[in-house]
């Protein structure tokens, strides 16, 4: 018999939130404590390029993450494999003269080729990216019918956040009320038009791994911080509300200080957490207070930071001319001759690197 390859190639950027998601309600099927609202990148930048192929040449499922074959027995991928798998629909290219039926998914085995274009678990989301990308191309492989917001709850099963990577724009994931997890999915606020004027920069302080995995961390602040209780039932259903609402009327003031607070309390979530967890250090300590001093000074916010599970800070300014005078504010305060630990900053469509 003739062999053949179906191939699917798919890019997906990844998301930054700005309520953050910090705590789990169950471990397996990745239940959030709380709502959460993120911002997806441009595709251009921070994206991860994901090939799926299938083959009855194939024995064996297996995957390469940046060139190097990584291990698919962890459950977070078997779970997403599992899940696509179900909902395979039957495939016939005509012109390749492949014909798989429904059934023939579950003996087909896979190869998995992904690539991001950022550094890895360094706080800047890449497993985020990673899923959505997998789960989105398995779909699309598979001639799956689910929509995105159905394919974001298989997303999830990989790692939270990847949720929300399969929409552009501003994306809300609503954390459900089911016990099995079909109500915890992700939509779309606004596309990525709404909005466009803003510009994000991360200022990338350092792309070494973090010490503490959001799996563990997040682990310890549940059963260990009593603010994590606080934040989840009193402060994050109001600032997703309001944060909506700031959204939906390109009210940067209240974006940037309902941003900059919850960032803030996340990392104060970490600090009270036992054992305690530094995800920022001096550095972003020290792009805090430079970014607040010019806002302040300006009277109206013009930028937002916020800061995920690593020491590199987003920053998301009002506009082109704010991005600008940040960059330069950025420069004054971490000269490129300086040692301090700050190594390259992306902003839009241009990389400055020391
Ligand atoms: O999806 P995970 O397990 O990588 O967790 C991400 C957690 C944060 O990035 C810190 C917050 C968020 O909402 O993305």
């Amino acid at each position: 018999e003739k062999t053949w390859v179906r191939m699917v190639t798919a890019q997906t950027p990844t998301n930054i939130a700005v309520i953050k998601y910090w705590g789990k309600r169950d471990e397996t099927l990745i239940l959030p404590v709380n709502d959460s609202i993120s911002v997806t990148l441009d595709p251009a930048h921070l994206c991860t390029t994901t090939t799926v192929a299938v083959s009855p040449s194939f024995d064996q499922d297996r995957m390469w993450l940046n060139g190097k074959e990584i291990s698919l027995s962890g459950g977070r991928y078997q779970n997403c494999l599992r899940e696509i798998r179900a909902r395979a629909c039957e495939v016939e290219d005509k012109e390749k003269g492949i014909k798989i039926a429904k059934k023939d998914w579950e003996k087909l085995h896979l190869h998995v080729a992904s690539y991001n274009n950022f550094p890895t678990a360094a706080g800047l989301a890449s497993s985020a990216a990673g899923f959505a990308c997998l789960v989105f191309a398995l779909a699309k492989l598979m001639n799956a019918k689910e929509d995105n917001s159905e394919l974001s709850a298989i997303a999830r099963q990989g790692s939270g956040s990847a949720c929300r990577s399969l929409f552009g724009g501003f994306v809300k994931w609503i954390m459900g009320k089911a016990e099995d997890g079909s109500d915890s999915l992700a939509v779309q606020l606004v596309d990525e038009k709404h909005w466009d004027e803003l510009v994000i920069i991360i200022a990338v302080v350092s792309s070494r791994q973090k010490e503490t995995s959001s799996t563990t961390g997040m682990r310890d602040s549940v059963e260990t911080s009593l603010l994590l209780q606080h934040r989840a039932k009193e402060v994050v259903p109001k600032r997703i509300k309001q944060m909506e609402e700031a959204i939906k009327n390109r009210d940067f003031g209240s974006f940037a200080q309902l941003s900059c607070a919850d960032s803030n309390q996340f990392h104060a979530v970490c600090l009270d957490t036992c054992p305690t967890i530094f995800y920022m250090n001096d550095t972003s300590h020290r792009i805090i207070s430079c970014v607040e001093k010019w806002n302040c000074s300006e009277g109206m916010p013009q930028v937002a930071y916020t800061f995920d599970a690593g020491p590199n800070a987003v920053l998301i300014a009002h506009d082109r001319n704010a991005a600008t005078q940040l960059m330069q504010k950025l420069l004054f305060c971490f000269p490129p001759s300086s040692d301090a630990d700050l190594n390259s900053y992306v902003i839009g469509d241009k990389s400055i690197l020391k």
